[in-house]
């Protein structure tokens, strides 16, 4: 197939070009890391990677797709923000909930600013902080909540209302105030964040119990609000700032200023830090003041949001599909601190990787303390130039996880040393060796039975985006692989989890640490180190939280196939290609059975993946996982969709391409809705395209499909072509002497 003869296309015809195969492979492996990392930081609020490092699989991404376009498909995380949870229940928002275009230097507010005074000239600028919390949206009807949902993508969002009614900033009511009456409707949007004083206290208490600590503020709302259980919310000293509105009845601000008067007067809490001024030095000085005190507030800033105060200008100016062209955020840049680098460790991750990490003296920096920062592979340890008892530059790009940037090399005294990769698995002393040839990293081989590779599953497979079994964290899995001596460990691989039973837990005993310094604590009247039993009470009793572990892997045992998938540690399956597994296989006898060629077909698998897999079950111990979860019960079949629940199938077949923003619909509804008919999403034009919907400002796709014939429905007819299909095609030529087609005038035949 060539698609260049046009001269027209962009994307040239690479599937017989050996570049091809290998970006293609990348293109997989890297769509399925993103997605993991995204839904590490959207689902379980505790990325573990920082946003520069993440940016960077982005770009690659981008770049390859931008190389290859055929590569793009309506799955790639290039074509889809954030994720949902399956925890709580999708809501659409009454009013899109708009972004903020960042800025990252004052220039570049002049140039959003000028863009601005040419159309409307000397124009207040409303300036407020950018709270680092967690957007929200409520809804009052007649005055009273009743509903919070967060932002989601901006169109749905998550209904977390029982969470939202336990925050006490956030009124069930509002009161009617002099000159400002209760509005019939009002959807309201600001964020909920976690005050900063407390956030210290939570990270120490979490340690303490065995939890990891949250990496920002912004972590901690989010994790917070985001409980099933809203009686955990209520625990947590969240707090609430409303920072602009939605929908709207019986009430017309003038400016943004005079709705926060009036959200003021009915009871919701507005920032103390707001300000109108008049120019754009001003605006400059208010974002250098917060810049100086970001750390002194109630709570964490990542930067400044200056808005157009004048609601009609708002309306004028207006907004692009994803954000409001009269508001813009400047972004304050990452802080940098220096601090020693005291050691460097290596950790043994889920699939054996090791990965060097680095010790720091704990050091504040962007609102948490930081002790740790991840070194990625020896490579790195060599690129970043790093040594043992440096003085490094650490900072939390995008404020999220720390990440060394540079050794100060100036103040090096000559006592520091080199750091050497260990031969041996720090966990089990097995040789590491890199998995393939080429490969920067080591891995420790075994795979079955390293306490450290076992106790990464088992976090993982109880985690959210497994078998989801409360009570079984990170502590109580590692002291089901690692328990203190002399006790053996109750579990030697993954396959006996749904067996457990409570006499083998009660014996467990742990080592306690000291959550600021993770040292073992020592017992003062023995002088040794302090020993509790992890799941028994003093009197050797079931601790209630044994009980409940126990409960909910039981409980576990039938959640959907792709969780049972997903929880297997198959390299390269996270939840998508789980998922995608799961959907198209519906039984894991025959995913395990399945064609290689069948499974790289899945949409969302692909040749790396299915290859992944088949490795996989060609290892006998791990077949013996499956059957020993099999004959305890785990569910390892999903049910038959109804097909009375299917929507017809308007689009079967049929290769969509969206281009321009479709009201009514993200970017991913859109493509889930053609999905949802069974049309095929797809993001490059070509001749087989089926349609091309274009809707506001499309892109130079819509030429292109002119270019080729492709049938264009337009933006506004999309949800007409979701429900009756593609067009008819008008007959390529009239039969001789029949009068009954089209008019040759072009107008529509009757
Ligand atoms: S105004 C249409 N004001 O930042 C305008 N947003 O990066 C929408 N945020 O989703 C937002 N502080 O959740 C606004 N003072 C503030 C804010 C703020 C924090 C969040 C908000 C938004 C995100 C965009």
């Amino acid at each position: 197939m060539s698609t260049t003869d046009s001269g027209l296309d962009a994307a040239a015809d690479h599937t017989d070009d050996a570049d091809f195969a290998d970006a293609r492979i990348r293109h997989e492996a890297l769509a399925a890391e993103i997605l993991e990392h995204r839904h590490r930081y959207y689902d379980d609020d505790a990325p573990t990677i920082s946003d520069s490092q993440f940016d960077d699989l982005m770009h690659e991404l981008v770049d390859l797709e931008h190389r290859y376009p055929e590569l793009k498909n309506a799955d790639s995380p290039t074509e889809q923000v954030g994720t949902f949870s399956e925890a709580f229940t999708p809501v659409v928002h009454l009013e899109k909930m708009l972004s903020l275009q960042d800025v990252f230097s004052l220039d570049e507010v002049q140039t959003w600013a000028d863009r601005i005074t040419a159309e409307v000239p000397d124009e207040p600028y409303l300036c407020e902080v950018k709270i680092d919390g967690l957007a929200v949206d409520l809804v009052y009807e007649g005055g009273t909540l009743t509903r919070a949902a967060t932002r989601g993508d901006g169109t749905t969002g998550e209904d977390v209302t029982a969470n939202v009614a336990t925050i006490d900033a956030v009124p069930q009511r509002l009161t009617a105030a002099d000159g400002f009456d209760v509005p019939e409707l009002l959807e309201v949007r600001g964020e909920v964040y976690f005050p900063a004083a407390d956030f210290a206290h939570l990270n120490e208490a979490r340690v303490a119990s065995g939890m990891a600590p949250f990496a920002n503020p912004r972590n901690a709302a989010a994790g917070s609000l985001r409980q099933k259980d809203a009686a955990k919310t209520a625990e947590r000293p969240l707090s609430f700032i409303a920072h602009g509105l939605g929908a709207l009845t019986g009430f017309a601000p003038d400016s943004q200023s005079h709705s926060y008067a009036a959200l003021a007067a009915w009871g919701l809490p507005t920032s103390p830090y707001w300000k109108v001024v008049a120019t754009l030095k001003e605006v400059f000085d208010y974002i250098a003041e917060y810049g100086s005190k970001r750390h002194e507030l109630v709570h964490e800033i990542d930067g400044v949001v200056v808005k157009i105060d004048d609601i009609a200008v708002q309306r004028r100016l207006g907004a692009t599909s994803r954000t409001p062209r009269w508001a813009v955020a400047f972004k304050f840049p990452p802080e940098e601190v220096n601090t020693k680098l005291l050691d460097i460790k290596v950790s043994i991750g889920r699939t054996g990787r090791a990965t060097p990490y680095a010790v720091l003296d704990p050091v504040r920096v962007a609102g948490s303390e930081v002790e740790f920062a991840t070194l990625h592979n020896p490579d790195q340890v060599k690129a970043k130039g790093v040594k043992i008892g440096d003085t490094v530059v650490v900072r939390k790009a995008g404020d999220v996880i720390p990440e060394i940037v540079a050794p100060v090399e100036a103040v090096r005294d000559g006592s520091e040393t080199d750091f050497v990769m260990p031969e041996r698995c720090p966990e089990c002393d097995s040789v590491l060796a890199p998995a393939a040839e080429g490969d920067v990293d080591l891995r420790c081989p075994n795979a079955r039975s390293c306490p450290g590779q076992l106790r990464e599953r088992l976090a993982y497979l109880s985690g959210r985006s497994c078998f989801d079994v409360d009570r079984m964290g990170y502590i109580a899995c590692a002291a089901l692989v690692q328990p203190l001596e002399p006790s053996e460990p109750v579990l030697t691989d993954e396959g006996g989890v749904f067996d457990l039973r409570m006499e083998q837990l009660l014996p467990i005993k742990v080592v306690v640490r000291d959550p600021d310094t993770g040292l073992p604590k020592i017992d003062e009247a023995t002088k040794e180190q302090k020993v509790v039993a992890y799941f028994a009470n003093k009197e050797g009793e079931p601790k209630k939280t044994a009980v409940q572990m126990l409960e909910n892997l039981e409980t576990a045992k039938s959640q959907p196939l792709w969780r049972v998938v997903n929880a297997l540690s198959i390299r390269h399956v996270g939840p998508v290609a789980a998922q995608a597994l799961a959907e198209h296989f519906r039984d894991l006898d025959r995913i395990a059975t399945a064609d290689e060629e069948e499974m790289a077909a899945v949409d969302g698998v692909g040749p790396t993946i299915a290859a992944a897999i088949k490795d996989w079950f060609a290892v006998d111990w791990h077949r013996e996982i499956v059957e020993r979860w099999r004959a305890a019960g785990v569910r390892m079949q999903d049910e038959a969709p109804d097909p009375s629940e299917a929507l017809p199938q308007t689009l079967e077949g049929l290769t969509v391409v969206i281009t321009g923003g479709i009201a009514g619909y993200t970017r991913e509804g859109a493509a889930a809705a053609v999905k949802a008919r069974g049309g095929k999403p797809s993001s490059s034009v070509s001749k087989k395209t089926g349609a091309v919907v274009a809707g506001d400002k499309p892109g130079s796709k819509y030429e292109k499909a002119v270019s080729l014939g492709v049938p264009i429905v337009p933006g506004e007819d999309f949800d007409r072509f979701l429900t009756e299909g593609p067009a008819e095609p008008e007959p390529e030529e009239m039969p001789d002497g029949d009068e009954s087609g089209s008019p040759s005038d072009g107008s529509e035949p009757e």
